[in-house]
């Protein structure tokens, strides 16, 4: 038997795509790469993926898994051989339970972000991941992308909000590590390696995550700034007066959010006057409204007379405060309408945030005058999104030409300012030439034996993350 009949015979005949079904799973979210499968499976249980694994196995087939396929690194695409299976976990999005008491919910790795969020609300709880793909970005994919989001700074990335899995291993046996445990010491840590594998070890089909409570009050505001070092100072003092309460802290240059106006109309920003920078600042509190607010509004006030702050608009409501994260989760959507860009999801330390920007700003646009300089992200973790793009004076055509040695001025950069070149998305293919650079190569070295222990056939994923 062939392998797609071997396939069809084990997921049914309408859950292997071919043609035109299978087009879309070919191409990334970014549209920068287009590669060719034999056919895209879309297993139903754990069982139905262990089986599709052990068949590819013996085909000597390569597997690229895919959940919702908005890697930015272009982790989920397949490469240009033919020879490969996407493997889709559409169909595995159930909930398998909701443990109150232990505060964990297990789900299957397929399931739609916003869906588990939603799950966990109904339930009465919180699952605090959050991130703007996440109408539909998938857990599996969260969790082999270790994400992160703009909740990191109080809950950490998808790996602190995880403690058990499920895992399809390379060889088609099923790993049952769904433990709802908090503390477990029983050697190596095998959730951990598989969390950020981007489907280089394991195929992960379902996890037991943490739960928190509800917030009972939450405030945001947004916040017109002149530099870096006050977004800087403004940090430092929100995080002495609100500590854990503090659940968001994103920069943005006023010219994304100039970009966000010009390609959604809708969308305002917030102040007559256009700032240098703007600052999203959001508090989650445990005991109400007043406090919260009372609180808010006495640290802001503090930063205004320090002079940290130029202007602040406080969310009166839910929907105003929607409408300020929405201009801020707009972002990434307007920089691919409107513009060529290259992205750099680098991190370095908070307190050399401001020095990075103005020196690697300022080689920018040394060697490529007219680059766009596009930064947003994450400040609370020390992450953001230092993106390039096009315009009048650097075109498309100097993009093409320059892309490399862009990349490396930035990615240099932010290594020598002791940063990573990638804080949340991942290695994928689109920086699998990029991490020799900067990787030590004992660490390089481990990482193949790790990988050669759980793939000897190096059918997972290949070409993602490590050649
Ligand atoms: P996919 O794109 O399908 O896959 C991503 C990688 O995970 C691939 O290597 C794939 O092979 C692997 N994979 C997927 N499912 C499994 C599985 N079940 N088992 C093993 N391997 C698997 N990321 C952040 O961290 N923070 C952000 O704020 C953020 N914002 C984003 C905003 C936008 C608009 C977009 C498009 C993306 C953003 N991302 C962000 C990037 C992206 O990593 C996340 O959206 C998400 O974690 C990927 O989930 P997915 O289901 O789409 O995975
Ligand atoms: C985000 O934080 O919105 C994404 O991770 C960033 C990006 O588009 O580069
Ligand atoms: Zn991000």
């Amino acid at each position: 038997m062939s392998l797609m009949s071997d396939l069809s015979a084990i997921v049914g005949e309408k859950n292997v795509l071919t043609g035109d079904e299978l087009a879309p799973y070919l191409t990334d979210w970014r549209n920068m790469a287009t590669g060719a499968a034999q056919c895209a499976v879309r297993p139903g249980s754990t069982e139905e993926v262990a089986a599709v694994v052990k068949a590819c196995a013996s085909a000597g087939a390569p597997i690229v898994t895919q959940g919702g396929n908005t890697s930015l690194v272009g982790g989920a695409t397949p490469d240009a051989s033919g020879q490969s299976i996407v493997l889709l976990t559409s169909r595995l999005n159930k909930v398998r339970e909701i443990d109150a008491d232990n505060a964990t919910i297990t789900v299957e790795a397929g399931m739609i972000l916003q869906n588990l969020q939603q799950t966990a609300r109904d339930a009465g709880f919180l699952f605090p991941l959050s991130l703007a793909a996440e109408g539909s970005c998938t857990i599996g994919g969260n969790l082999a992308t270790n994400a992160g989001g703009t909740q990191v700074l109080r809950y950490g990335n998808m790996r602190e909000l995880t403690l058990g899995l499920e895992v399809v291993c390379a060889d088609g046996e099923i790993w049952n590590g769904l433990r709802g445990l908090r503390k477990d010491n029983t050697g190596y840590d095998l959730r951990d390696l598989f969390v950020g594998s981007e489907g280089t070890l394991g195929i992960i089909t379902a996890a037991t995550l943490k739960l928190f409570p509800q917030p009972a009050a939450k405030c945001t505001a947004m916040l017109a700034l002149s530099s870096v070092e006050n977004a800087v100072a403004v940090l430092r003092r929100a995080r002495k007066a609100f500590d854990t309460a503090l659940t968001g802290y994103e920069l943005m240059a006023g010219v994304c959010i100039d970009m966000v106006h010009r390609c959604f109309p809708q969308q305002k920003p917030p102040f007559a006057a256009r700032p240098a920078w703007y600052a999203l600042l959001e508090t989650s509190d445990s005991e109400g409204e007043e406090h919260a607010r009372a609180m808010f509004e006495a640290m802001l006030g503090e930063s205004f007379e320090a002079g940290e702050i130029e202007d602040a608009v406080i969310a009166e409501n839910i929907g105003q405060s929607k409408d300020l994260w929405h201009l801020r989760e707009s972002i990434t959507l307007a920089q691919a309408q409107a513009v060529k860009s290259i992205k750099h999801d680098i991190s370095v330390p908070v307190s050399r945030m401001a020095e990075f920007i103005a020196t690697t700003d300022a080689a920018c646009q040394e060697r490529f005058p007219g680059l766009l300089n596009m930064t947003f992200g994450h400040l609370g973790d020390g992450n953001l999104h230092y993106n390039v793009g096009t315009s009048e004076r650097f075109t498309a055509e100097d993009m093409a030409r320059d892309y490399d040695a862009i990349y490396n001025l930035v990615h240099d950069a932010a290594h020598a300012f002791q940063g990573s070149i990638s804080a949340e998305h991942g290695i994928g293919a689109f920086k699998v030439d990029e991490l020799p650079r900067y990787k030590a190569p004992r660490e390089l070295d481990l990482m193949g034996r790790v990988k050669a222990a759980f793939d000897p056939q190096g059918l997972l994923n290949p070409g993602k993350m490590l050649r």
